[in-house]
């Protein structure tokens, strides 16, 4: 059993153990937060505490006495009982906590707002496993490039993709963030966009460019995705890949699946906790030609999707699977993706 600890109970580390619970191979030592009774540490008390809770500062200790919530030691301790580390901290914080990862010898899976530098190898599970097999840190790449790369690498593996231009319909913020401020209005950033030159970090073979949209909702990001392929492929070409792929999901308008709110509400009303989903979907209707090239639009649901990948790295970093296809279908298999299959 591979002893994992997740560091930074947030949006993401909240649902990195949830996933990690999952795996038959793995177990989840405990998560750890920051300094205060966050809601998301109010809530694991209320549901009788399934995870150990250790802290990285005390300094509040009394208000954790107060709430009777107990803890089981410092980040330090944390790090020292675990083989490997799902660090979920804010963007920055993860780079300082590596030098305790460090002192100890541990290996660390870090998220994608950590710059690059971090890690040894910037991973997604899909393209570029090799990479990440027996490195110590890993970074994964954030909520749209995970999701994006996914859609692309299936493609490349299919076809061969020589050019891509996507546009990313952003959410400004993650349900509840009212630090955020309270916005309706549109905001456009300089091209191009991170996620196409991450993409082309992990996929170098790939030309890619694109712009990004800032909208105010919280429920998922939107990408467009104009594809130049080796080959001259049609839609049923297209569906026939991305429906044979685990975290890819097809839906269609037709059916009421009219965008993120509607996948939101699916992935409620089919009971997953906190409405989370961790595939790709692509809106089937969206699919189109434009000359040879082929364009689409797919769904990322932002607080869930990098969770396969980054089991993915834990496989990779603690050599687990040394094979890519036989990693990703383990993870696949004990988080049950593809049910709808
Ligand atoms: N949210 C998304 O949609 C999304 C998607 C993909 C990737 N990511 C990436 O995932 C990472 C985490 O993002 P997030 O949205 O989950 O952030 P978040 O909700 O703000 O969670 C970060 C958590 O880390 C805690 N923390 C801060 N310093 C810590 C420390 N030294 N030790 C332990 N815990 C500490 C914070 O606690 P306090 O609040 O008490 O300081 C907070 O609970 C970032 O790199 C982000 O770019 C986010």
């Amino acid at each position: 059993m591979i002893k994992v600890g997740v560091v930074g109970y947030g949006v993401i580390g909240q649902r990195l153990a949830d996933g990690v619970i999952l795996q038959e191979d793995m177990e989840l030592v405990g998560v750890a937060g920051n300094s205060k009774p966050t809601l998301a540490i109010r809530a694991l008390k209320e549901k009788g505490m399934p995870y150990n809770l250790y802290m990285a500062s005390f300094e509040n200790k009394e208000l954790f006495d107060e709430l009777d919530i107990p803890l089981s030691g410092t980040l330090e301790d944390l790090v020292q009982k675990c083989d490997v580390i799902l660090d979920a901290t804010r963007a920055g914080v993860g780079a300082k906590n590596k030098e305790l990862y460090k002192k100890y010898n541990k290996k660390a899976i870090f998220q994608g707002g950590e710059k690059n530098e971090v890690a040894d190898v910037f991973f997604h599970g899909y393209a570029n496993y090799d990479k990440g097999v027996g490195k110590d840190f890993l970074k994964l790449t954030s909520c749209n490039t995970t999701g994006l790369i996914r859609t692309v690498d299936c493609l490349d593996k299919a076809f061969g993709v020589e050019k891509i231009a996507i546009t990313i319909i952003r959410r400004v913020a993650d349900p509840g963030d009212y630090h955020r401020g309270l916005t309706n209005a549109l905001k456009v950033d300089p091209a191009p966009s991170h996620q196409a030159v991450d993409l082309m970090t992990i996929m170098p073979h790939v030309q890619a460019t694109g712009i990004l949209v800032h909208t105010p909702v919280t429920h998922g990001h939107i990408i467009t995705v104009v594809a130049s392929l080796k080959e001259d492929i049609n839609k049923e070409q297209l569906l026939e890949v991305f429906k044979a792929h685990p975290r890819i999901r097809v839906v269609k308008i037709a059916d009421g699946f009219q965008g993120n709110a509607a996948l939101f509400r699916y992935a409620r009303d089919l009971g997953n906790p906190r409405g989370d989903m961790y595939e790709t979907a692509v809106f089937d209707e969206t699919i189109v030609k434009s000359g040879t090239d082929i364009m689409f639009a797919i769904n990322i649901p932002q607080e869930a999707v990098v969770i396969p990948e980054s089991i993915d790295a834990i496989r990779a970093a603690l050599k687990m699977q040394v094979d890519g296809n036989e990693a990703v279908s383990l993870t696949n298999k004990y988080l049950g993706m593809g049910k709808w299959m």
